[in-house]
């Protein structure tokens, strides 16, 4: 069953260099308990894919489409009942923990607070429940870091604090954007670790944005290849990156092979620019001329016309 169903997302932003379609026409299903990986370059719009299912787009969005969660279309929702979905049914974590606490607050009483705002205890043991979701997400001695502030934290120990925070509602979805990307190395792998353990542990469902394949194949079933808005690749993780079926696709994954980063030739297309056809033949090494000027369709996760030639 999906527990979150997208079908059909417009998201145009007006700016001063007019409209940019950022999405058109996105679609993506998550089932219930399964994790789903969003990949593709900086700019290709998965943080906006995020955001829109938060419904927190800049005041500059346009949107349109279906955000189906539990059968309830959280684009039509009121502010007040997309309020009791957002940190509640459905957290989300960013890539700068810091920017997201308050730093003239412990920490532990911004970890309270979410387990307030759920009512999930009483007022007098949101302390005790704040202590134990530190001590669930590996935070050392949470006594006495309960009352710390966050500048006194380091960057992995921070992220713990907002998945803790996130985890306040025990949600049925969490959406986590590069969770990793400001850590360094051993820290990542600890952060991995630790989101692996916690949706396992709650059967929670996972959407993870990140740019760092490794991390994607860690921690999810399924991906999805974004390119300029768009899916042009998904399914299964390990069949993706075994068998990758876009030139896309090949290059994403040939550009973070074992000999280092190979960026892939050329330039991401301007969103208010984008080319006839398939949107990536100007980067592409088998484009022929169908692919200059039809837009291909995404058919069995593949929005290619030649995919079966190559
Ligand atoms: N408020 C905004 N106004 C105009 N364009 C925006 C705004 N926010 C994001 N964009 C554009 O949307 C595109 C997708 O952004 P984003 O989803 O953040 O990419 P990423 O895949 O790196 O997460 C980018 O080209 C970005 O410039
Ligand atoms: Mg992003």
């Amino acid at each position: 069953m999906n527990l979150l169903h997208i079908n059909d997302l417009h998201v145009n932003f007006s700016t001063k260099a007019g409209q940019v379609r950022v999405l058109s026409g996105f679609c993506l299903d998550i089932e219930k308990g399964s994790s789903i990986c969003l990949v593709g370059e900086s700019g290709c719009g998965k943080t906006i894919v995020a955001l829109s299912i938060m419904r927190l787009l800049p005041e500059n969005a346009q949107v349109s489409g279906e955000i189906q969660f539990k059968d309830r279309d959280l684009l039509i929702l009121e502010k007040e009942e997309i309020r009791q979905i957002r940190g509640h049914e459905i957290s989300m974590i960013f890539e700068q923990p810091a920017s997201c606490l308050n730093p003239v607050f412990t920490v532990g009483d911004q970890i309270a607070e979410s387990v307030r705002a759920n009512g999930l205890c009483k007022k007098n043991e949101a302390r005790d429940a704040a202590i134990e979701l530190m001590r669930l997400t590996g935070i050392p001695s949470p006594k006495k870091r309960f009352d710390q502030y966050p500048h006194e934290f380091s960057g992995g120990m921070l992220q713990r604090v907002m998945i803790s925070i996130a985890m306040a509602s025990k949600p049925a979805l969490l959406i986590a954007d590069e969770p990793t990307t400001s850590l360094d190395v051993t820290v990542q792998a600890q952060i991995v670790e630790l989101i692996k353990d916690l949706i396992t542990k709650f059967g929670m469902s996972l959407l993870l944005i990140t740019h760092d394949l490794g991390v994607a194949a860690e921690l999810c079933r399924d991906v999805a290849v974004m390119y300029a808005g768009e899916i042009v690749e998904s399914g299964c993780l390990n069949e993706v990156f075994r068998h990758p079926k876009h030139p896309y696709t090949k290059a994403l994954l040939r550009a973070i092979s074992d000999d280092g980063l190979r960026p892939i030739k050329g330039s991401v297309p301007e969103l208010t620019n984008l080319p006839e056809g398939c949107w990536f033949h100007p980067r592409c090494p088998f484009a022929e001329d169908q692919c200059r000027l039809s837009k291909p369709e995404l058919k069995n996760g593949i929005r290619c016309h030649l995919w079966k030639k190559n």
